[in-house]
């Protein structure tokens, strides 16, 4: 340790703000920070690896926790890689891309399983299945346009910073840093980027001021097919100004033929949000396609769909066999998106039902299944708190053998579990890319609603960041 402090009353020695202290990193938390102990009390710092021995400078105490600024490695992590990209560190895009691939997994798999542990649940937790290759999997990429931009340590000073389009800095809502080239987003993307930004300077177009609510450009954001090489444009901006955005939409095209649509949402509030109050189509159908294990998927602008393509395939693949509907069972599709759960069972299944909050997934979903040939399959549109509230009494569908839930990040609303409590499904499969939110959940499903959990299967969407997919199977004791 680096600096003295005092001992306090209780006898234990905690290093009080702005000290310095060496830690060793043991594990990563829920947000890829790494953590290590002073003297039983946890210290957490941003881009510290387990392994590592790193000098930290100490910036916030709170409830016997300690954060800190990584000042010095000290010694290396034997899973150190180098990282692939040079904004590593600085932007908020990945957490760990410096931390070799098998460790991240393993990582996983023990938070996973500390998540259950947690709430009293003794789960085998299996090996996170990974993502091959773990680079340049995301078909969906959403970058921000700012007059605030990052300057970087290695620029000359009096480098311009009003004109920023790429990813916020970790931390920082206000500050964007230009981005150059990601590791992760699709083959393509940097090119992408790099002309949406050329073009807008060369049309001097104003980027957003997050602090004074002006500006006309907010967001672009890109999507991609892996399987049909379709690329959508969807350029955000905070008012109609339909012939800037024509010309700049007119110069897009032009430098980059593989564009098959680009739309403009129009989002005049000031919430930093990418979806807009009103969409209007540009070029093209306004949708592109995706082929999952043999399955056709339409996606719109403001739709729901799996970020990464290839390891959609094996998720799926989970949650078929984990399902395994036996053909004659009536399925529910809780926060359906564009339907993808919905089309993967609806062939082992008598009818399935997907319920969906977002007007344009619902329409996406019932023109997947035509495109797919499923006419066993239903999409409802509206809150599943409505749907679950009126006791799940939906006129002329049946009550499910089998639930799917597969919730946003937050997990149920607390009367949605009641909902489904009440409900009692025979089985449910519950898929959840947060499973800190999602144990308390599961763990009241087993507690209150008697269910047991069969099998759990984590598989990584999302390799250089803290998240990971989980899916549970769960089947009610007495039905058995
Ligand atoms: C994690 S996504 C799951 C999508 C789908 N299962 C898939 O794999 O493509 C969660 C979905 O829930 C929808 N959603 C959020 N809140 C909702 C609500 N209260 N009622 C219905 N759907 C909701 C979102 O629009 C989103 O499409």
């Amino acid at each position: 340790m680096v600096a003295p402090w005092p001992v306090l009353a209780h006898g234990v020695a905690r290093p009080p703000k702005g000290a310095e202290v060496e830690v060793h990193i043991e594990r990563l938390d829920v947000r890829g920070r790494g953590v290590g102990e002073i003297d039983g009390y946890p210290v957490r710092a941003r881009g510290a690896l387990p392994g590592q021995t790193v000098r930290v400078r100490i910036s916030r105490r709170r409830r016997g926790t300690m954060d800190g600024h990584v000042l010095e490695r000290v010694e290396q992590s034997p899973d150190a890689v180098p990282p692939r990209c040079d904004h590593v560190g600085v932007c908020g895009g990945c957490a760990f891309q410096d931390y070799a691939y098998p460790a991240q997994l393993r990582g996983l798999r023990d938070q996973v399983a500390a998540a259950f542990a947690g709430v009293g649940l003794e789960i085998e937790v299996p090996a996170v299945v990974g993502c091959d290759p773990p680079f340049g999997y995301r078909n969906k990429m959403e970058f921000t346009f700012s007059n605030r931009r990052w300057i970087e340590v290695s620029e000359p000073e009096g480098a311009p910073r009003d004109f920023a389009l790429g990813l916020h800095i970790t931390g920082r809502y206000d500050k964007v840093l230009d981005i150059r080239g990601c590791a992760l987003h699709f083959p393509g993307a940097d090119a992408l980027l790099a002309s949406a930004r050329q073009v807008a300077r060369e049309l001097e177009l104003t980027p957003w001021d997050v602090h004074q609510h002006e500006g006309l450009l907010r967001h672009l954001v890109l999507r991609h097919g892996f399987a049909t090489a379709e690329t959508m444009v969807n350029l955000v901006t905070s008012e109609d100004a339909t012939e800037a955005v024509d010309a700049w939409s007119h110069a897009m095209c032009e430098r980059h033929p593989a564009i098959t649509t680009v739309v403009q949402n129009v989002n005049t509030r000031p919430a930093s949000i990418a979806v807009g109050e009103r969409e209007r189509l540009i070029h093209g159908p306004g949708t592109i396609t995706e082929i999952i294990g043999g399955t056709q998927f339409v996606i719109s602008a403001n739709s729901f769909f799996q970020t990464n393509s290839r390891q959609a395939e094996v998720l799926f693949r989970t949650i078929a066999e984990a399902a395994a509907p036996a053909g004659d069972e009536t399925v529910w599709d809780l926060y359906c998106g564009t339907g993808a759960l919905s089309l993967v069972v609806a062939g082992r299944a008598r009818s399935v039902t997907g319920f969906e909050l977002v007007p344009s997934a619902v329409t996406d979903a019932r023109r997947n299944a035509e495109l797919n040939g499923l006419d066993n399959v239903t999409f409802l549109e509206g809150d599943v708190l409505e749907t679950l509230q009126s006791g799940g009494n939906v006129d002329g569908i049946g009550r499910p053998d089998l639930c799917l839930v597969d919730p946003p990040r937050a997990g149920l609303h607390p009367k949605v579990l009641d909902g489904l409590l009440e409900l009692a499904p025979p089985r449910i499969v519950w898929v959840s890319c947060n499973i800190h939110a999602a144990a308390p959940q599961l763990a009241r499903l087993v507690a209150a609603g008697g269910y047991r959990i069969e099998r759990v299967q984590p598989a990584d969407m999302f390799p250089h960041t803290p998240h990971v997919e989980v899916v549970v199977s769960l089947t009610r004791s007495d039905t058995r």
